[in-house]
This record gives C-alpha cells, structure tokens and sequence, in this order.
C-alpha cells in the first residue's frame, strides 16, 4: 500500500505529484506529504487525510517546487498521524524519503541506531531508512543508498531528495514497484504505470535492488555494486482511460453500470463463435501445451480469489481438470506441493498484491510451473512476471471495492475454462451453447441494472440490520462471499458468506429475527436444496431477501422480498447474480451515510504482506 508520486522538470512540482499523487489515493489515504528542495534546504508539507486536504494547504501557502516527491500514507507502523505522515528524515534533515512497504527488521535498525545517538519523531519504519541511509552518506548518495540496501529486510520502494543534491530524486525498487516516466525535459517516479497517464507512456521499470538517480537531463540506474547500468525504455500503450466520475455519485456506482461494457471489452476478439471455443492472442506461444495440463493451482486475494473459486467449479465441471484455489498469503507459507504438468493462474486486478506476487515469484523460483496471470493493469509487476497476462480491458478501476473488475474475471476464466473443455471432452454443440449463453450476459445485465431504483428500496429496509448471512450452494457459494464482502467492506456491516448447506452445522444457532439472510438461488442444479435449507432460516424467524430468476416461483412463498433477475446456465449465474448483491451493498452503504469509494481502513493496491 501506500503511493509515491515523484517529478523533476520544467513545469511546477507540486501540483504534477498532487495530481499523480491522487491517481493514486487508491493504495491509501490515512495522510499525504510532499517534499522538495528550495535554496539548498529541504521543503515539506504534510497533512492528515486525503490529498485534498495536502493539496488545499500547498495552495493557501502557494508553494512552487521544481522537484518533489509525494506519498500517500495506508498505516502499518503508527498511527495516521502528522507525525507519522511521509516525508520522514534523518535526524539532521539532511533527507527527506517517502516509503512504500514494510521494514520487517526495523525494531532491530531503530534500536541500534538509538544507542548510537539517533533521535526519532515518529513510529514509523520509513524514518528507520532514513537513518540507515544517512549513517553511511560520504557524499555519495548512491553509494549511501547501497550501504543501507542490505541492512533493510522486507518489501519496500523508496523516493527521496538530498539536500546536498539539488535537481535530483533518488528512487529504489525492491519487491515493490517504482516506474520512471520519461518525456521532453522531464521525469516523473510512479507506484504505477496508472497515475503516469497523461504525463507519457515511455517507461523504464526499475528492478530489485536498482538505484535510479533521477534528474531533468539524464537518468542513471545503478546496480547493488554501485556500477552504472544501461536500462531499455519501454513506450506503453496509451489507453485513453477515462478516469471521471461522469454523473455518478461515485465511481462504485459508475463502475457497477459500466459492466454490460466491460464485459463485452473481455469478451471482444476473444469468442471463436463457428468452432464453439475461446482464443486469447499469443497464449499457445507462451503456455507451450495446454493439453497436457494435468492440474490447476489458482492464486490471488479478497475478491480475486472469490473470481478464482468460482472458476474452479467451472474448470471442474468443463474441462475435468483438478484445481487447487489458493489465498496466496495462506499459500506462501505452506509449503506446498505442485506437482508436474501444473497450470498456475495468478488472478489480481492490481497487479500489485503483495501476496500474490511473492507466491508467484516463489514457483518462479522453484521452476514449479508456467504461470498464467489475469489482471487488468498493463506493465503491473504481476503482468511483468509473468508467463503469460490475459488483460480483462476493463479500464481502471478506481472505487476501491472490486466491482467490473471480478465480473471480467469470471467472463476471462469462463473462456479459458471453455478452452481447456474444448480441448478435451466438450463437443463443438455444447461449446457453442456455452458461447450463446455469455454472449446474452451483456445485455442481461444492463436489464439487471435497470432495478436499480427498487434494489435500492429493498436496501432501505435491509439497512437497518447488523449482521446478514449470505447463502447459496454450488457456484453461488462463492458468489455468496463475494456478495458479503461487498457489504462488509463499503457499508461495515457483518455479513457471512456461507454454503446453505453448512448452516445446520453450526450456524443456524445465530439466526433469529435480527440476522435477515440474502439467498443466492440461482443455481438451478441445486434449487430445491436451497429452498429446503430456506425453509430452515424461515422456522427460526430469520428475514430471507431471495435473488432468483424468471423461471424459479417456488421460493417466493417462503421469502420476504424477491429480486428476479434473467435466467442463464449455472456457471454464468454468478454474473448476473454478483450485479444485484453489488447493487444491495452499494444501496445499503448509501444508506447509512459510508464513505464508498474509499471504505475506512482499507486500500485498492496491498503491497505489504
Ligand atoms: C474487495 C477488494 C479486495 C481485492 C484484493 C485483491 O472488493 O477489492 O479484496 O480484491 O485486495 O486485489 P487484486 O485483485 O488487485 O490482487
């Protein structure tokens, strides 16, 4: 977590890092800082807050700078606090450095350099490095920098200025990303590729353990053995991402509504009507036989992985292939086993998951297995990393709860699940159903967002509970954790995501008149169960919310408010049924007054484990 936004050129500093550093409010907001070089003294600003409370303190005091870095605090050591916002300095402010990611060591580091006199402001590890850095400065900033590098366990990228090095930033990447934007007489430092946007699409990625010595006339990169180092600058594509929230009172909303697009965007040039298959441009070149797949181990976090589960019921059910679905902080530290002819498919919006990337680097490592990555962020260090990427094109996510960006997961996995069947046992007929049935998902999902209205009054009155349960069985069980991590996280209320049929084990003991349960009964293979496991919730006076389809009358006895939505097969159910808990949760935060784009306490990118 955590962004860094850097400039050095010829226009204003200060309001080009505002503007970047707010492209990248989405890795966190807690606190915002500014740091730059005026008259041969360090020049700082820092606030509490969003960036808008930095950005109104820096206009009131109408600071101009030629040079600066900003950050955007997510707090993992301290508080958010003034004190603990970035920049952080040595003790004789001789440096100012902002820090994304953790110092794993650094109780060890800030006692050391305590009994060697050093006095600390803040609880931060960031102020550590600061130190680290300053305790080996000769004059040479890179060489300080890589005397410090070693002695720093963790994850970390670092921006900083020197007071004795006018005109230059310093920048450092390990196992977290920093890209350099370069264009006519200026540079610019990113957590990503994102927030670089309109500045320009020529790159160069800093790799582990590379220092970038960056000013407005040349960029050198050195190694960890201080020798200077030719990087290729790579041009990105230009994207033309719209970035505004258009009419919408949030960009959750606005990215709720843009799915009937965005799904067709994963489903374009992608859909082999005639043979009744998928194709992905340049996969065969890269996964070299996706015949002799014997296995599949999917990895990613939070509502990825929910993408991730509910693929591998469809993949299962397909292609007859085994799959593992994995959280990747769990699997890291497992020890696991993988065995040959394993497909890996890493899934993350981002990119950027700490987790997920460490977990892929260690089957890397491990020359374990190809690795297949879905993500919607190009040049992101997870897509850097990869075997192969499947983009989802879903242009950039910024609500900070996952919402177009899970249901492109779903269309791309359903695909390559397509794929895999197609090449096995799944005939020309039934792969070109299958094809008929996504292609009307578009459209049935802009017909689910037309009940917005009275998704929103069935909201008002479910707005008043403290806890929900979310029950479903088959694919709408893990449609059912994604459902009640979209109410937890936007509008803070408790909700549990459960397979209906587990509730007698245990569960059902907290059901009562207060614990209304949203019942995911979509999945016709598994219905009458469903309403079976209803009817348990209904003798122990639980308020049930039913999303059902058309051709499903059963329930609605039973139930006390029904949302009916379009009838498809089982395994893109979960598509259209994710459009209306997406809609509730939305709802039901508006409701209460929560702050929904930015959920208190959380961030879109997790960069530190
Ligand atoms: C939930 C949410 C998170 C992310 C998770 C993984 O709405 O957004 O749970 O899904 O942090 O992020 P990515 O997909 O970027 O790896």
């Amino acid at each position: 977590m955590c962004g860094i936004f850097g400039y050095v050129g010829k226009n204003n500093a200060v309001a080009i890092v505002i503007e970047g550093l707010k492209k990248l409010e989405y890795r966190g907001y807690d606190s915002a800082g500014i740091a730059g070089l005026k008259d041969g003294e360090i020049v700082f600003c820092k606030e509490v807050g969003k960036i808008s409370v930095l950005e109104k303190v820096l206009l009131e005091k109408k600071t101009v700078l030629d040079l600066a870095i900003a950050h955007t605090r997510w707090a993992t050591h301290g508080i958010p606090s003034e004190n603990n916002a970035h920049p952080h300095f040595d003790m004789n402010r001789s440096l100012a450095l902002v820090h994304n990611g953790i110092i794993e060591n650094y109780a060890e580091l800030k006692a050391q350099l305590s009994a060697e006199g050093v006095v600390f402001q803040s609880d931060t590890d960031t102020e550590v490095i600061a130190n680290v850095i300053a305790k080996y400065y000769r004059g040479n900033l890179p060489e300080a920098v890589n005397a410090a590098l070693p002695l720093l366990k963790g994850a970390y990228a670092i921006a900083l200025v020197h007071k004795d090095h006018p005109g230059k930033i310093i920048a450092v990447a390990n196992q977290s990303p920093i890209v350099i934007g370069v264009s006519q007489g200026e540079v610019f430092i990113s957590s990503d590729t994102h927030a670089l946007a309109s500045g320009t699409r020529d790159v160069i990625f800093l790799s582990d353990n590379e220092i970038g010595v960056i000013s407005t006339d040349k960029i050198e990169i050195f190694n960890c053995h201080n020798e200077q180092i030719e990087k290729q600058t790579e041009t990105l594509k230009y994207s033309g991402e719209e970035v505004s929230k258009g009419d919408y009172e949030h960009f959750t909303l606005k990215e709720i509504f843009e799915q009937p697009q965005t799904i067709r965007n994963a489903c374009s040039s992608r859909l082999m009507e005639e043979y009744g298959t998928s194709f992905f441009e340049g996969l065969a070149e890269h996964l070299a036989d996706l015949h002799t797949v014997e296995r599949i181990l999917i990895l990613a976090c939070g509502t990825s992985w929910h993408a991730g589960f509910v693929a591998s019921y469809l993949i299962e059910e397909y292609a007859r292939i085994p799959v593992q679905v994995e959280i990747s902080s769990e699997f890291r530290y497992k020890n696991a086993i993988v065995a040959q002819n394993t497909l890996v498919i890493a899934i993350s919006q981002s990119g950027e998951t700490a987790d997920t990337i460490a977990a892929v680097r260690e089957l890397k490592r491990a020359k374990a297995a190809k690795i297949l990555s879905i993500s919607n962020v190009q040049g992101s260090t997870l897509a850097r990393e990869s075997d192969f990427t499947i983009f989802l094109h879903a242009g950039p996510e910024i609500g900070v709860c996952s919402t177009k960006a899970f249901t492109s997961q779903l269309v791309i996995l359903s695909l390559f699940a397509l794929q895999l069947a197609r090449m096995r046992h799944m005939n020309i007929e039934e792969g070109r159903q299958f094809l008929e049935a996504l292609k009307k998902i578009p459209d049935q999902v802009s017909s689910i967002l037309k009940q917005a209205d009275s998704i929103a009054q069935i909201a008002k009155k479910y707005a008043q509970y403290n806890n929900f349960f979310f029950l479903g069985r088959q694919y709408m069980y893990p449609t059912c954790l994604e459902g009640a991590l979209k109410l937890k996280e936007i509008s803070y209320i408790n909700a549990v995501g459960y397979p209906a049929g587990e509730m007698k084990h245990g569960p059902i003991a907290l059901i009562n008149e207060e614990c209304p349960t949203v019942a995911l009964c979509t999945n016709h293979k598994t219905f009458d169960k469903i309403v079976s496991n209803l009817m348990e919730v209904k003798a122990r006076k639980g308020p049930i919310l039913a999303i059902i389809d058309e051709s499903q009358e059963k329930v609605s006895a039973i139930v006390d408010d029904v949302i009916r939505i379009p009838q498809t097969i089982d395994s893109l159910a979960p598509i259209l049924t994710t459009i209306v808990t997406q809609l509730l949760a939305y709802f039901i935060a508006h409701e209460l007054g929560a702050e929904i784009d930015q959920p208190k306490n959380l961030a879109k990118s997790v960069t530190v484990e």
